[in-house]
């Protein structure tokens, strides 16, 4: 069992994502830290405590409030695509287990630097603010993690800007401080994620699952489905669980190695990720890029781990 902290803004699909990790055998969650994305700082961890209790996912897992905006840039969120609560759809389950006490990116150090060396594996899928401000304080975490496996950026894709992505582009300081850290790290962007979509085929097969967390899913999608709609998107993208099926098994998404980093200063490109994909790409260069995922294997594993939930 692989043990993973994942660090998220849910926000529908990092919802979706926190549901995979919870009911797949294969990973086994070690904690959840927020940050501020797709809605305030406030929605987004109380939407994490409404999953965990959805999920069952045991007390004992940590819980923790993040960044409440990003480092350097105004604090921005997308209710075009999540709406007011961050969670738009479907009726949240009432929390009751308590939020841990520390920042989030207390808890990622203190998850990392408390287990074996090589044990975690670090999924973002919000804005990198929490993992830039842990790698800042506690850089024997960089040497201590197996791998990080974010949804963020993008080869020569946008959907914040041209070529931006929003994870990225809303926090695109932070963003670089962790792919330039030199752990190995993989870059889960819209190229790959823009496959993960949802047809009526795979919703109906996800509503064939008959447990509650199917359902909660489905509702989320109906909300989520409207709103990519209305950006062009005949099925909608289900960016984040990619993450963690990549965790669970990899041979779900395709990646190459290529060195990385965000533009910083570019007056178009602004929070873009570029990648040099020209070959070879040096033997010791720590950062991969995925390029495509095997959609129906993807929502297969999906449906099975709700229907191991309750
Ligand atoms: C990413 O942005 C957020 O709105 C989603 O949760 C996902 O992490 C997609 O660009
Ligand atoms: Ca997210």
């Amino acid at each position: 069992t692989r043990r993973i902290l994942l660090d998220c803004d849910p926000g529908h699909d990092d919802a979706i994502a926190i549901l995979l990790a919870a009911g797949d055998p294969g990973v086994e969650i070690a904690a959840i830290t927020t940050v501020s994305g797709n809605q305030s700082i406030e929605k987004v961890t109380r939407n994490a405590l409404a999953i965990a209790e959805l999920a069952g996912l045991d007390p004992a897992v940590p819980i923790a409030r993040g960044a409440h905006r990003p480092l350097l840039h105004e604090v921005e969120y997308a209710p075009e695509y999540h709406g007011e609560s961050g969670l738009d759809g479907p009726q949240l389950p009432e929390p009751t287990r308590a939020l841990d006490p520390r920042h989030g990116a207390q808890v990622i150090i203190d998850t990392i630097m408390g287990s074996e060396p090589g044990e975690i594996t670090l999924v973002p899928t919000g804005a990198l603010t929490n993992v830039a401000l842990a790698v800042r304080l506690e850089p024997r975490i960089v040497d201590r993690v197996r791998e990080v496996i974010f949804m963020g950026g993008g080869v020569h894709v946008g959907n914040h800007g041209p070529f931006s992505e929003f994870n990225i582009a809303i926090d695109p300081e932070a963003a670089q401080i962790v792919i330039s850290a030199g752990w190995p790290i993989t870059m889960v962007g819209l190229n790959a994620t823009h496959q993960a979509v949802v047809t009526p085929e795979i919703r109906a097969k996800l509503d064939a699952v008959g447990t509650r967390s199917s359902a909660f899913v489905g509702g989320l999608l109906d909300f989520y489905g409207a709103a990519y709609a209305g950006h062009g998107f005949a099925h909608p993208p289900v960016h984040d669980p990619v993450t963690v099926a990549m965790v669970i098994d990899p041979s779900l998404v395709r990646t190459v190695k290529a060195p990385l980093a965000v533009e910083l200063s570019g007056a178009l490109t602004k929070g873009m990720t570029v990648a040099d994909l020209r070959e070879p790409a040096p033997a010791t260069t720590p950062t991969s890029v995925a390029l495509g995922v095997e959609n129906e294997r993807f929502w297969d594993v999906v449906a099975a781990a709700l229907a191991r939930l309750p």
